[in-house]
């Protein structure tokens, strides 16, 4: 099992290229299941997320091929409907194959994707707005069958924003007959990412980025190149690595306007942010100011970047709140930080109460998911002494090899 060792207190110095994003890469992977026929994706990031659905397609059917951030997928040869438990239980988001799988052959079985370390992580709304579209669904020993003749359009009421959700029916409702209409949408970049994608192939979406998308049901889509966006959850990660150091970093290759929430608190941390077309400079700048956040769906601050900024938070000058709106448990990485003498103290089970302290100290500590590793990282990357954080393969699971990206930017950080 690979450990990632890092001696604290170096500044990140330099220049830093963003990945294509893993959460905008997925959906649309799944939905080549769509088409019978190639789609082509380039700037895909090399990650073991992106591994687990390429061996799931392969599974079903699909024939891909993958060189260095190239993914080709053809659809035409899918024929098995069936997404395993072996396959489905190492990456949840396996359960976007559902709604292509049942809109394009009227059957599908996809094992129920458990919990994980965050929560409880239901699908009810995935599955309660596939039977609006007429889709017949059962649970039997922990798969879910869904069946049906052609989709039929329909008005769909999300009781809240949820991403994958959005992207579930989004993508079903393509090949449906008539009109859907999806209320309370997600509004993620990434969802407006596969509406592009969606309509490149033929399909007719109006809405997406806004809470209501409008699907006109079409016969078939057609084969296309799509390039990944980048990843703004890795550009939020080392904007918090640069403010956390005291660094002066140039991000390249990024969507600024997609990490507005974060940008936002970061500055009211005091670090000196400028932005251009596709890169962010960030200058970090002592003392940190403590900072409250709430984290809430896209345009709010990012579920995903509240591990990266409690750490930031555990050395500011002053006292911060952070409440977890989004999911029930996602505070695991704060026992790892007080292992490293930060004082967080956490009540109700979402908010968290963060005292900054001078300096965090090293210790061996464990991830426990994919966004608490990386707020370890950067715990390590300013703590005084050398860390080793195991269980890294979190990480692997959306990093494209940051340590590398990490150490050229001067940090002391290698995979032992
Ligand atoms: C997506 O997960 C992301 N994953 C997550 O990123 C991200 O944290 C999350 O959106 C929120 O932004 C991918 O895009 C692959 P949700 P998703 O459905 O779609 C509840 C990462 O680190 N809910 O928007 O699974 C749910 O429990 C990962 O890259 C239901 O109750 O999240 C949560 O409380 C972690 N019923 C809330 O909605 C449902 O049917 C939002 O979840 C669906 C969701």
């Amino acid at each position: 099992m690979d450990k990632i060792q890092i001696t604290g207190g170096r500044q990140l110095h330099g220049k830093v290229n963003i990945s294509g994003a893993k959460n905008a890469a997925l959906p649309l992977i799944a939905a080549s299941i769509l088409v019978n026929g190639k789609t082509c994706f380039t700037n895909v990031p090399d990650l073991m997320d992106i591994t687990s659905i390429r061996l799931l397609l392969e599974d079903l059917g699909a024939t891909c091929k993958a060189s260095k951030g190239y993914f080709e997928v053809d659809g035409a040869s899918v024929k098995k409907i069936e997404a395993e438990y072996d396959l489905v239980r190492k990456m949840r988001a396996s359960i976007l194959v559902l709604g292509p799988l049942v809109a394009r052959f009227g059957h599908a079985k996809v094992s129920m994707p458990g919990g994980c370390a965050i929560g409880a992580r239901p699908v009810n709304m995935h599955l309660s707005g596939l039977e609006a579209l007429g889709v017949s669904i059962s649970i039997e020993h922990g798969y879910i069958e869904a069946k049906a003749g052609r989709l039929i359009g329909n008005e769909i009421y999300f009781d809240m924003p949820t991403v994958t959700g959005t992207e579930n029916l989004m993508m079903a409702a393509t090949l449906a007959k008539g009109t859907s209409i999806l209320r309370n949408t997600a509004r993620e970049p990434e969802i407006i990412a596969l509406a592009d994608a969606l309509n490149k192939m033929g399909a007719k979406i109006n809405g997406a980025g806004t809470a209501i998308i409008t699907i006109e049901g079409v016969k078939k889509l057609s084969s296309v190149d799509i390039k990944i966006i980048p990843d703004r959850i890795e550009t939020g990660t080392f904007m918090v690595a640069a403010a956390a150091t005291g660094g002066d970093i140039l991000i390249k290759g990024c969507e600024p306007h997609h990490s507005g929430g974060l940008i936002n608190k970061l500055k009211a941390a005091g670090t000196i942010i400028t932005t251009s077309t596709d890169s962010i400079r960030i200058v970090g700048n002592k003392p940190i100011k403590s900072v409250d956040i709430k984290t809430l769906p896209y345009p709010g601050f990012p579920t995903d970047m509240q591990a990266q900024f409690m750490t930031l938070m555990t050395i500011a000058n002053g006292n911060s709140m952070i409440h977890e709106s989004i999911f029930e448990n996602r505070f695991v990485h704060a026992n790892e930080l007080l292992r490293m003498g930060a004082d967080i103290s956490i009540s109700s089970g979402n908010i968290a109460m963060v005292r900054g302290v001078k300096r965090l100290q090293a210790a061996q500590v464990m991830a426990s998911d994919l966004r608490a590793s990386a707020s370890l990282v950067i715990a390590g990357l300013v703590a005084e002494g050398t860390t080793v954080i195991s269980r890294v393969y979190h990480m692997d699971r959306g990093y494209e090899a940051i340590e590398k990206k990490l150490a050229l930017l001067g940090a002391d950080i290698e995979r032992i």
